[in-house]
C-alpha cells in the first residue's frame, strides 16, 4: 500500500464526472488499498477516487472512529432511495480546516459493487448516510462547499 496525494479544492479534476469502474482487477484493489491508507492517515471518514486523481466511481468509507462500522468499499454506487433530512456539520479532505452545515437525506438505500464486482444493497442513516452522499457527490464533480448553507466560523477563520 502507498499514500497518494490528496487533490485540493481548486484543482480541476475535482470538478470532473467520474466514469464507471469496469475492470475489477488488481489495479482497482491497489487503488482501494491506497485510498484507504491515505484516508486513514489524514483522519478522514471517506475518500473518493477523484480526490486522488482517478476519475473512476470508487469510494472508501470508515466511520468506526465515531460510530460502529468498519471499512466499506463502494464501487459504482447508485442511490436508490433518499428519505427525510439531516442538517449537520461536514468537512472534506480536499479542504483543510473548513467545515460547514449541509442538508443531506436522513436515510438512504443504495446499491454498489464490491471490489470483486459483486452487487450489494445497503441501507444507511445518520453519519454513514451523510458520508456516502458526500462521497457520491465527489464522483459527479460536486463538492460540499456547493451545498453548504452556513460555514462554521471558527474553522473558516483558522484556515
Ligand atoms: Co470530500
Amino acid at each position: 500500500m502507498a499514500l497518494r496525494e490528496i487533490k485540493l479544492f481548486g484543482e480541476e479534476i475535482l470538478r470532473k464526472k467520474c466514469r464507471e469502474v469496469t475492470d475489477f482487477n488488481e489495479k482497482l484493489w491497489i487503488l482501494l488499498d491506497d485510498m484507504y491508507e491515505t484516508m486513514t492517515k489524514a483522519n478522514g471518514i471517506g475518500l473518493a477516487a477523484p480526490q486522488v486523481g482517478i476519475l473512476r466511481r470508487a469510494i472508501v468509507i470508515d466511520i468506526s472512529e465515531h460510530e460502529k462500522g468498519g471499512r466499506m468499499e463502494l464501487i459504482n454506487p447508485v442511490l436508490t432511495q433518499m428519505k427525510g433530512k439531516q442538517h449537520e456539520i461536514e468537512g472534506c479532505l480536499s479542504y483543510s480546516g473548513k467545515f460547514g452545515y449541509v442538508d443531506r437525506p436522513a436515510k438512504i438505500k443504495l446499491r454498489a459493487q464490491n471490489r470483486f464486482g459483486k452487487e450489494i444493497e445497503y441501507k444507511a442513516e445518520g453519519l454513514l448516510a451523510r458520508a456516502i452522499c458526500h462521497e457520491v457527490d465527489h464522483l459527479n464533480g460536486i463538492l460540499f462547499s456547493d451545498k453548504v448553507t452556513e460555514w462554521a466560523k471558527e474553522e473558516t477563520n483558522r484556515r
